[in-house]
Protein backbone atom coordinates (compact mmCIF):
# COMPACT_ATOMS: atom_id res chain seq x y z
CA UNK A 1 0.00 0.00 0.00
CA UNK A 2 1.00 3.58 -0.72
CA UNK A 3 2.14 5.73 2.05
CA UNK A 4 -0.38 8.99 2.88
CA UNK A 5 3.21 10.68 2.55
CA UNK A 6 1.79 12.43 -1.30
CA UNK A 7 -1.61 12.70 -0.07
CA UNK A 8 -0.53 14.79 2.61
CA UNK A 9 2.03 17.08 0.29
CA UNK A 10 -0.75 17.60 -1.99
CA UNK A 11 -3.36 19.19 0.95
CA UNK A 12 -0.45 21.20 2.15
CA UNK A 13 -0.15 22.70 -1.09
CA UNK A 14 -3.74 23.37 -2.05
CA UNK A 15 -4.45 24.68 1.04
CA UNK A 16 -8.31 24.72 1.73
CA UNK A 17 -9.22 26.58 -0.66
CA UNK A 18 -9.61 23.91 -2.92
CA UNK A 19 -8.57 24.09 -7.12
CA UNK A 20 -10.36 23.56 -10.05
CA UNK A 21 -8.92 21.24 -12.50
CA UNK A 22 -9.32 21.68 -16.81
CA UNK A 23 -8.15 18.41 -16.95
CA UNK A 24 -11.49 16.22 -16.26
CA UNK A 25 -14.87 16.41 -18.36
CA UNK A 26 -16.18 18.56 -16.66
CA UNK A 27 -14.91 21.89 -14.22
CA UNK A 28 -14.34 19.78 -11.24
CA UNK A 29 -13.02 21.22 -7.58
CA UNK A 30 -10.41 19.21 -5.59
CA UNK A 31 -9.38 20.02 -2.29
CA UNK A 32 -6.54 18.24 -0.95
CA UNK A 33 -7.50 14.75 -2.08
CA UNK A 34 -11.24 14.57 -2.84
CA UNK A 35 -13.78 15.87 -4.96
CA UNK A 36 -16.58 16.88 -2.21
CA UNK A 37 -19.39 17.63 -4.60
CA UNK A 38 -21.19 15.69 -6.87
CA UNK A 39 -19.79 15.35 -9.92
CA UNK A 40 -22.48 18.09 -12.13
CA UNK A 41 -24.72 17.79 -9.10
CA UNK A 42 -25.90 14.34 -9.56
CA UNK A 43 -27.51 12.28 -7.34
CA UNK A 44 -26.06 8.45 -7.14
CA UNK A 45 -27.75 5.13 -7.02
CA UNK A 46 -26.27 2.19 -5.25
CA UNK A 47 -28.12 -0.42 -7.43
CA UNK A 48 -27.03 1.05 -10.69
CA UNK A 49 -23.32 1.45 -9.34
CA UNK A 50 -23.38 -2.02 -8.61
CA UNK A 51 -24.00 -3.31 -12.11
CA UNK A 52 -21.50 0.07 -13.41
CA UNK A 53 -18.61 -2.04 -11.44
CA UNK A 54 -19.45 -5.73 -13.03
CA UNK A 55 -20.61 -4.73 -16.27
CA UNK A 56 -17.50 -5.32 -18.55
CA UNK A 57 -19.09 -2.87 -20.79
CA UNK A 58 -18.94 -0.31 -18.58
CA UNK A 59 -17.17 0.24 -15.56
CA UNK A 60 -15.29 -3.55 -15.24
CA UNK A 61 -13.98 -2.56 -11.97
CA UNK A 62 -14.26 -6.12 -11.60
CA UNK A 63 -11.60 -6.69 -13.46
CA UNK A 64 -8.56 -5.58 -10.82
CA UNK A 65 -11.00 -5.06 -7.52
CA UNK A 66 -12.68 -8.10 -5.75
CA UNK A 67 -15.33 -6.86 -3.49
CA UNK A 68 -17.16 -9.97 -0.77
CA UNK A 69 -20.94 -10.96 -1.78
CA UNK A 70 -20.39 -9.68 -5.22
CA UNK A 71 -22.30 -11.67 -7.89
CA UNK A 72 -19.77 -11.46 -10.55
CA UNK A 73 -18.11 -14.71 -12.08
CA UNK A 74 -14.09 -13.01 -12.15
CA UNK A 75 -13.19 -11.02 -9.46
CA UNK A 76 -9.54 -9.31 -9.72
CA UNK A 77 -6.87 -8.22 -7.35
CA UNK A 78 -4.53 -6.41 -9.40
CA UNK A 79 -6.10 -3.20 -7.16
CA UNK A 80 -7.12 -3.63 -3.59
CA UNK A 81 -10.31 -5.58 -2.35
CA UNK A 82 -12.94 -2.72 -2.07
CA UNK A 83 -14.94 -4.63 0.83
CA UNK A 84 -15.21 -2.11 3.77
CA UNK A 85 -13.41 0.62 1.47
CA UNK A 86 -16.18 3.01 3.24
CA UNK A 87 -14.56 2.27 6.44
CA UNK A 88 -10.98 3.71 5.07
CA UNK A 89 -11.70 6.45 2.79
CA UNK A 90 -14.96 9.55 2.52
CA UNK A 91 -17.04 9.88 -0.62
CA UNK A 92 -15.23 12.44 -1.53
CA UNK A 93 -11.90 10.64 -1.38
CA UNK A 94 -13.68 7.84 -3.52
CA UNK A 95 -15.03 9.96 -5.56
CA UNK A 96 -11.79 11.48 -6.95
CA UNK A 97 -10.12 8.15 -6.39
CA UNK A 98 -13.04 6.79 -8.84
CA UNK A 99 -12.31 10.51 -11.55
CA UNK A 100 -8.86 11.00 -11.77
CA UNK A 101 -6.79 8.77 -9.49
CA UNK A 102 -3.90 9.24 -11.38
CA UNK A 103 -3.85 13.01 -10.06
CA UNK A 104 -2.73 11.62 -7.15
CA UNK A 105 -0.58 8.55 -8.00
CA UNK A 106 0.64 9.27 -11.70
CA UNK A 107 1.86 5.67 -12.37
CA UNK A 108 -1.07 3.86 -10.48
CA UNK A 109 -2.39 0.96 -13.06
CA UNK A 110 -5.99 2.35 -12.46
CA UNK A 111 -7.24 4.73 -15.13
CA UNK A 112 -8.76 7.80 -14.28
CA UNK A 113 -12.08 7.68 -15.70
CA UNK A 114 -13.30 11.04 -15.70
CA UNK A 115 -10.48 12.97 -17.54
CA UNK A 116 -10.83 14.08 -21.43
CA UNK A 117 -7.35 14.24 -22.25
CA UNK A 118 -4.15 12.76 -21.32
CA UNK A 119 -5.71 9.37 -20.97
CA UNK A 120 -3.66 6.44 -20.69
CA UNK A 121 -4.64 3.13 -21.28
CA UNK A 122 -7.73 4.07 -23.67
CA UNK A 123 -8.43 2.88 -27.21
CA UNK A 124 -8.27 5.92 -29.52
CA UNK A 125 -11.90 5.64 -30.29
CA UNK A 126 -12.66 7.31 -26.48
CA UNK A 127 -10.16 9.61 -26.73
CA UNK A 128 -11.46 13.21 -25.89
CA UNK A 129 -14.61 11.19 -24.13
CA UNK A 130 -14.28 10.32 -20.34
CA UNK A 131 -14.25 6.48 -19.95
CA UNK A 132 -17.17 6.88 -17.70
CA UNK A 133 -20.08 9.40 -17.81
CA UNK A 134 -20.61 11.89 -14.41
CA UNK A 135 -23.79 9.74 -13.72
CA UNK A 136 -22.11 6.47 -13.40
CA UNK A 137 -19.25 7.29 -11.40
CA UNK A 138 -21.65 9.48 -9.02
CA UNK A 139 -23.49 5.39 -8.98
CA UNK A 140 -20.16 4.02 -8.11
CA UNK A 141 -19.40 6.81 -5.19
CA UNK A 142 -23.09 5.50 -4.07
CA UNK A 143 -22.23 1.74 -4.20
CA UNK A 144 -18.96 1.98 -2.78
CA UNK A 145 -20.32 4.06 0.12
CA UNK A 146 -22.35 1.64 1.32
CA UNK A 147 -20.06 -1.81 1.06
CA UNK A 148 -19.45 -2.05 4.90
CA UNK A 149 -23.06 -1.96 5.62
CA UNK A 150 -22.92 0.66 8.40
CA UNK A 151 -23.31 3.75 7.17
CA UNK A 152 -25.90 5.10 4.90
C1 LIG B 1 -6.31 -2.01 -14.24
C2 LIG B 1 -6.67 -2.26 -12.86
C3 LIG B 1 -7.75 -1.40 -12.21
C4 LIG B 1 -9.02 -1.12 -12.67
C5 LIG B 1 -9.67 -1.56 -13.98
C6 LIG B 1 -9.67 -0.36 -11.63
N1 LIG B 1 -8.80 -0.16 -10.58
FE1 LIG B 1 -9.21 0.84 -8.85
N2 LIG B 1 -7.29 0.58 -8.24
C7 LIG B 1 -6.33 -0.14 -8.90
C8 LIG B 1 -5.09 -0.09 -8.14
C9 LIG B 1 -3.78 -0.78 -8.53
C10 LIG B 1 -5.36 0.70 -7.00
C11 LIG B 1 -4.42 1.09 -5.87
C12 LIG B 1 -3.81 2.42 -6.20
C13 LIG B 1 -2.35 2.23 -6.45
O1 LIG B 1 -1.63 1.89 -5.50
O2 LIG B 1 -1.94 2.34 -7.61
C14 LIG B 1 -6.75 1.09 -7.09
C15 LIG B 1 -7.40 1.85 -6.13
C16 LIG B 1 -8.76 2.11 -6.12
C17 LIG B 1 -9.45 2.80 -5.06
C18 LIG B 1 -8.82 3.29 -3.76
C19 LIG B 1 -8.84 2.13 -2.80
C20 LIG B 1 -8.10 2.36 -1.51
O3 LIG B 1 -8.30 1.57 -0.60
O4 LIG B 1 -7.34 3.32 -1.42
C21 LIG B 1 -10.77 2.86 -5.40
C22 LIG B 1 -11.92 3.48 -4.60
C23 LIG B 1 -10.90 2.22 -6.70
N3 LIG B 1 -9.65 1.77 -7.10
C24 LIG B 1 -12.08 2.08 -7.38
C25 LIG B 1 -12.17 1.58 -8.69
C26 LIG B 1 -13.38 1.59 -9.48
C27 LIG B 1 -14.73 2.09 -9.00
C28 LIG B 1 -13.08 1.06 -10.69
C29 LIG B 1 -13.95 0.90 -11.90
C30 LIG B 1 -14.56 2.09 -12.42
C31 LIG B 1 -11.66 0.69 -10.65
N4 LIG B 1 -11.15 1.02 -9.42
C32 LIG B 1 -10.96 0.09 -11.70
C33 LIG B 1 -6.48 -0.81 -10.10
C34 LIG B 1 -7.61 -0.77 -10.90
Amino acid sequence: MRTALPVLAMTLLAGCSGETTSRLATPVEITGDEITAPLLGLQGDAVRGETVFADREQGHCVLCHAVEGLDAEFQGNVGPALTGVDARLNEGQIRLRVADIQSLWPDTLMPSYYRSGGLNQVAPAYAGEPALTAQQIEDLVAYLGKLDGERT
